[in-house]
């Protein structure tokens, strides 16, 4: 029997869609060592390579859009609504398979493959294309201005204060499926440490911030978060 938790923070990464057939990015075949991560995700990138850089984001879109959600995703999903308290989820992917299993309160602080972004008039559309450095903004027109909504390595992350203030109000913070590698979301465990929660990190391995949480599971996602859910809801 577990202790009850009302305010609960999750952090999500790619770890938890390598079962729906999402490349992770740092494990053996994963996506930066196939592809250089200073030419695909970041501005300085994308302006010297415009093109290169949305053929990168036009395939793993269409990826994305194929993928579905598994038992991880909708065991979290399941959590949201059956737990009488706050649940808010914060990834750091860019599909948009928490969503499909239902999870409603949601921040994607990385972007989303399944938006582009106007970088003249700042409106996000949604988008199931292909964006190339011709395609003209639904909204105001400009042409050349498309990227994907996806934030870059040296960009701001998404709704950090909302995250911050959820975090400070957090009880239990529960880190699934990343490797604690790129900041801000990973200091987000000090964050919720420093409000006193519980820390719990479910991952195929140990994280590099594996000793800062206060419980460790090992397996794979489709396994122990479906577990470990059942657990707190019957708590
Ligand atoms: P990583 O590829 O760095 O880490 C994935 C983690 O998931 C590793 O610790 C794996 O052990 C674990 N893992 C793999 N398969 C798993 C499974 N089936 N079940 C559970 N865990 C599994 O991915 P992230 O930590 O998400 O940012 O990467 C963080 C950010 O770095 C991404 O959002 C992206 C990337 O560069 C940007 O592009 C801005």
């Amino acid at each position: 029997m577990l202790d009850y938790y009302n305010n609960i923070v999750i952090l999500t990464g790619a770890g938890l869609s390598a079962e729906s057939g999402l490349s992770t990015f740092r494990d053996k075949d994963g996506v930066w060592t196939r592809h250089d991560l200073a030419e695909v995700a970041t501005p300085e990138g994308f302006a010297r390579n415009p093109d290169m850089v949305q053929d990168f984001y036009n395939a793993r879109r269409k990826q994305v859009v194929e993928a579905k959600p598994n038992a991880a995703h909708k065991a979290l999903a399941r959590l949201e609504k059956k737990h009488p308290g706050e649940v808010l989820t914060v990834t750091q992917n860019v599909d948009v398979l928490h969503e499909a299993a239902g999870t409603a309160k949601l921040i994607h602080m990385h972007g989303q493959l399944d938006q582009a972004l106007c970088t003249h008039c700042d409106a996000r559309h949604g988008w199931s294309d292909d964006i190339t450095t011709a395609t003209p903004c639904p909204g105001c027109g400009e042409c050349a201005g498309m990227r994907p909504d996806v934030v870059w390595f040296g960009e701001m992350p998404y709704q950090m204060d909302d995250i911050y203030e959820a975090l400070s109000r957090c009880d239990l913070f529960i880190s699934i499926g990343t490797s604690g590698s790129v900041y801000p979301a990973a200091g987000f465990v000090m964050e919720a440490k420093r409000a006193r929660a519980r820390t719990v990190e479910l991952n195929l391995e140990p994280s590099e911030g594996a000793s800062l949480f206060t419980e460790s599971i090992r397996g794979p996602a489709t396994e122990v978060v479906p577990q470990y859910v059942e657990r707190l809801l019957s708590a």
